[in-house]
């Protein structure tokens, strides 16, 4: 169906779940040249439906959630992370990863009585894993390359996105738990849903035939 009004505004997370998003809208027959050939522009077309924002994976469940974006397409593990008022309505299937514990090589991180410290740019993740192990930790926020942090004898394990294990395996880690599976998911406004569902459940439902395919 053809939108009337205005289009669906659709926030991406820029780099992987971008490029992977636009060749699933390219699989259903959208017009994506606007998007591939976006140079810094950060709010494009594709065909004349939908617009894209392209957006840091929290800020694109903070324009959802505030209504300013109809949809998102956002990792499971920022939702985790970042809690959920929308609705997630599609596992889109790429992006796939998990949050695992990970820690030197051969050593057992997290044996003995002591309070382990744990480090993270997943703090209530990691808070609610060790929660639910019944495990006192110390939990210190890193915004990035947390591998170094047990390297540089900062923390005694770390709980990151594991997706190939490279980074972990060049770096002489290994994982020590699996926490969870991860993959993209489709988020919707929850007034959107409401007052544009006839258009949001049939891109949807492309969406997933696409997917299926
Ligand atoms: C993520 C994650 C790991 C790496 C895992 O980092 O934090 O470092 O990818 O991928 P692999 O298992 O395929 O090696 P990202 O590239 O997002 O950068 P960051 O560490 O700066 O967050």
């Amino acid at each position: 169906m053809k939108n009337s009004l205005k289009p669906l505004r659709i926030a991406l997370t820029k780099g992987r779940l971008e490029k992977d998003t636009v060749a699933l809208f390219e699989k259903i027959g959208y017009d994506c040249t606007a998007v591939r050939d976006k140079g810094r522009k950060l709010i494009l077309p594709v065909g004349d439906s939908i617009e894209v924002v392209l957006a840091k994976a929290p800020d694109v469940i903070t324009y959802v959630e505030n209504g300013v974006c109809d949809l998102g397409v956002v990792g499971k593990d920022t939702i985790i992370e970042n809690g959920s008022c929308f609705y997630e309505i599609l596992d889109l299937g790429f992006g796939r990863c998990k949050f695992a514990v990970a820690g030197k090589k051969g050593v057992d991180c997290l044996a003995g009585f002591s309070t382990k410290t744990i480090a993270t740019k997943y703090p209530n993740v990691t808070r609610r894993y060790f929660e639910s192990k019944g495990m006192d930790v110390r939990v210190i926020k890193i915004e990035g390359s947390v591998e170094l942090a047990p390297l540089l004898g900062l923390a005694d394990a770390i709980v990151d996105i594991v997706e190939t294990g490279t980074t972990l395996k060049e770096n002489g880690l290994e994982v020590k738990e699996d926490v969870c599976p991860i993959s993209a998911r489709l988020i919707c406004n929850t007034a959107s849903l409401k007052l544009r569902k006839a258009e949001i459940e049939e891109l949807a439902q492309k969406m997933e035939d696409a997917i299926n395919d």
